[in-house]
């Protein structure tokens, strides 16, 4: 199976302009599941409330997901997305998944990072994983991955590849992902963004790109540069990720000792 990740700098507020330029790519594309930023067509950086109201479309009907199942159909791919989502009077910071057939769902980022609480309400949809006959998917975005609980129920509940929309900021994460597969044993791709916003004075953001694919033992498959918009695509087996031994004797499911963790959940 190949997947792909593609590394972007959308422009805040240009959502014609960000989606058509991602179309054009994926015109050419050569993966089978294809991963994007977090809020790719809309940018992040909101000032108010009413921006992000003016910005942010319902989940499928809106346009952005209409047409990301338009290109998924065309292409026969499948894409996992970051938009911003309007649901009910609410606004949901979301990550998309389309298909050759339709749509296919929509996860709301669970863990809101800095001023994200201010303008979108925390998720309530659970992590969930769709299995689309290749592969069993689950998506988390950016920020969830400080909370290894997410990446933990997503394996816990089968999932080989974990998609991850990004727009990270601080630097940790190209790096704690690697363990996040690794105490897992699944594939993470992480499509982050390049660029800067500074759309609020004092609070320049410099997006760190990076964006990557971890196979289950930690190997780097694929890393993006820091500053440039990219594909990575790399040749997986997610089979691969249904392996949880460590060695003869370890399985990172079967040895954990949960009676022990229970005072904690
Ligand atoms: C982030 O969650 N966008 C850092």
């Amino acid at each position: 199976m190949r997947v792909e990740f593609l590394q972007t700098s959308p422009v805040f507020g240009k959502i014609k302009e960000n989606v058509k330029k991602v179309a054009i790519k994926l015109n050419s594309i050569d993966a089978s599941l294809v991963v994007l930023p977090e809020l790719f067509s809309t940018g992040y950086q909101f000032k108010s409330k009413k921006e992000v109201s003016l910005l942010a479309e319902e989940v499928p009907q809106g346009w952005t997901s209409q047409r990301l199942i338009q290109i998924a159909k065309t292409k026969k791919i499948f894409i996992v997305a970051g938009i911003a989502e309007k649901h009910r009077g609410r606004f949901y910071n979301s990550s998309l998944f389309v298909g050759p057939k339709d749509f296919i769902g929509v996860y709301r980022k669970a863990h809101l990072f800095w001023n994200e609480k201010i303008f979108f309400s925390p998720g309530n949809t659970p992590f969930k994983v769709y299995n689309i006959g290749s592969a069993k998917i689950g998506m988390m975005i950016c920020f969830d991955w400080l909370f290894p609980e997410a990446a933990r129920v997503l394996a816990l509940k089968g999932a080989d590849i974990i998609c991850h929309p990004s727009n990270l900021v601080l630097p940790h994460c190209p790096q704690a992902m690697i363990t996040r597969c690794l105490e897992n044993r699944v594939f993470a791709i992480t499509a982050n963004r390049v660029g800067v916003e500074h759309r609020i004075k004092g609070q320049k953001l410099k997006f760190i790109g990076q964006s990557e694919i971890v196979a289950p033992d930690g190997k780097m498959l694929c890393r993006a540069s820091d500053n440039k918009e990219e594909a990575g695509i790399v040749e997986i087996d997610p089979r691969l990720a249904r392996n949880k031994n460590i060695t003869l004797l370890n399985n990172i499911f079967k040895d954990r000792r949960k009676k022990l963790y229970k005072p904690l959940l």
